[in-house]
Parts: structure tokens; C-alpha cells; sequence
């Protein structure tokens, strides 16, 4: 078979990383929740990032587009140093560009009610990327296709289930076209008869997108990823190449986390 390489295989040795953290700290008040993190995330990957209620996994991706003000270290992405702790203060335009560079995908969709799927979708490329309407409906539409919306379009939030809403908000993620994806629980607030058809949405663009996902969907992470980081108090207790963590995951830690999480 003549398939082209993927973005990952493409990579050499010493390719840069998408996203490189080094050193995070984050703190709470007097609460230590990300205690030195560093984290690569490979272009061309997906990445699985596990670990017990609490951990610090949500505080890790909000860090990464600065949803957070981490306090120390430093995160790289695509190239630009968008935090350091000497400058911890983003200008706009760097926040702009580093919004645009990852998509986030929340558990609660975070959805605008107020407005149709296709506003929701063409709000941030419109206002933010200054597409013209037109082609920003345009695609939408074809956005909404892909996650299998194609007639939704004209509807509001509120009609749809917790399935089709987070579809939604993948779609309005994929609207700024970024260079990686990072999803917070994306079925955690799902009814179970809904999660199937977001996982199958995330399992066709992780041929194609570089992902960062916090999920307990151990089966569909060990069939997804390539990367899993297992983060517990704060720390990365483990991280490796999917296929091996899985299977047998090295720390006692981990091995404990996957063994509850699967039963
Ligand atoms: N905005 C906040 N203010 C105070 N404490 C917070 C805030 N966000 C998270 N925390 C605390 O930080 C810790 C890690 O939270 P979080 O990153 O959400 O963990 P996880 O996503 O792994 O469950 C928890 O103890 C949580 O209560
Ligand atoms: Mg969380």
C-alpha cells in the first residue's frame, strides 16, 4: 500500500515537539496541584493523559492554553514560548495566537445557548480569525458533516443531547483549524447511549490531529494513543509510548489506577 507517511512517522529524531512543558508549577492558594510537569506532545500524535480525580489533569490542559496562569516553568507551543515565569503575562495577540493553535474541548461543551449551532461554530473564525460569512458558514456546514450534523445547523443547544452538543463543540474547535486538540473529559457528562458517537468523531481525527485527551475511556485511550502520561498528585508518575503502558505499566501507581478504572 502507497499510504503517505503520517506527521508522526514523518518526524526524525529530535523533531520539535507541538507542545513542550517544562517545569510547571501551579498553585491553588496553598494548594500545590501541578508540581514541575514536563510534558512533549509529538505533531501527529495522540496523547492520553490519565490519572485519579484530582490529579491535576484538567489544571495541566488548562495551563497549556492559559485558561490557568501556571506560577513557574515554561510551555512552548508550535515553536513560540507563550509562558515563562519571568513574563508570566501573555499579550493578546500572543493569547489570540495560542487559542487559535488549540482547540480545547471542555466535558460541559461550554456551548453559547443563545445561538444557533452555526453561530456557535463561525462566532470565534468570524471574530477573531475575520473570516467573511460566507465562507465561514460554508464551513461550518462541512465541519457539521464531518461529526455527522449535517442538518443541525439552524438548531439551538438546547434541542440537541449531550452527544450531538459535544460534536458540536469538536467542530467549533476544528473551525479555527488548530494545530492540535485538546479535550477535557470530552464523555464524562454524557448519558452512556451518547458516548459512542463522540468517540467515534475522536477516533477519526486522531488519524489526522495532534491530540491531547484527558479521558477514563481506558479502552478507547489504549486504542487511540500513542502517548499516555499518568499524572498522580501533581506529578508524572509515568509516561510512555501507549502499547507498553497499557499492557504493563511500570510504576505500582499506575498499575493500581488501571486496574480500578477497568474493574
Ligand atoms: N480554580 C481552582 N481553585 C481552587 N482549587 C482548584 C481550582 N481548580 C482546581 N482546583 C483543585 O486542584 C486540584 C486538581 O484539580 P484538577 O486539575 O481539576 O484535577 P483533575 O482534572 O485531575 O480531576 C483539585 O484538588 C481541585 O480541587
Ligand atoms: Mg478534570
Amino acid at each position: 500500500m502507497n499510504r503517505p507517511p503520517s506527521p508522526a512517522a514523518d518526524r526524525g529524531p529530535g523533531g520539535d515537539p507541538l507542545i513542550a512543558v517544562r517545569g510547571l508549577t501551579k498553585r491553588f492558594g496553598a494548594l500545590e496541584v501541578l508540581r514541575g510537569v514536563d510534558l512533549d506532545v509529538a505533531p501527529g500524535t495522540v496523547n492520553v493523559l490519565l490519572g485519579p480525580s484530582g490529579s491535576g489533569k484538567s489544571t495541566l490542559l488548562r495551563c497549556m492554553n492559559l485558561l490557568e496562569t501556571p506560577d513557574a516553568g515554561t510551555i512552548d507551543v508550535a515553536g513560540d514560548r507563550v509562558f515563562c515565569t519571568e513574563k508570566p503575562k501573555a499579550s493578546p495577540q500572543k493569547l489570540n495566537g495560542l487559542r487559535r493553535n488549540l482547540g480545547m474541548v471542555f466535558q460541559h461543551f461550554n456551548l453559547f445557548p443563545h445561538l444557533s449551532v452555526r453561530k456557535n461554530i463561525t462566532l470565534a473564525p468570524r471574530k477573531i480569525a475575520g473570516a467573511a460569512r460566507e465562507q465561514a458558514d460554508a464551513e461550518a456546514e462541512a465541519l457539521l458533516g464531518r461529526v455527522g450534523l449535517a442538518d443541525k445547523a439552524d438548531a439551538y443547544p438546547s434541542m440537541l443531547s449531550g452527544g450531538q452538543k459535544q460534536r458540536v463543540a469538536i467542530a467549533r474547535a476544528l473551525a479555527m483549524r488548530p494545530k492540535a486538540l485538546l479535550f477535557d473529559e470530552p464523555t464524562s457528562a454524557l448519558d452512556p447511549e451518547t458516548v459512542g458517537e463522540v468517540l467515534a468523531v475522536m477516533r477519526e481525527l486522531a488519524c489526522e490531529t495532534t491530540m491531547v485527551v484527558v479521558t477514563h475511556e481506558i479502552a478507547f485511550a489504549a486504542e487511540v494513543a500513542d502517548h499516555a502520561v499518568f499524572l498522580d498528585g501533581g506529578v508524572i508518575a509515568e509516561a510512555g509510548p501507549a502499547g507498553a503502558f497499557f499492557a504493563s505499566p511500570r510504576t505500582e501507581r499506575a498499575r493500581a489506577f488501571l486496574g480500578r478504572m477497568t474493574g
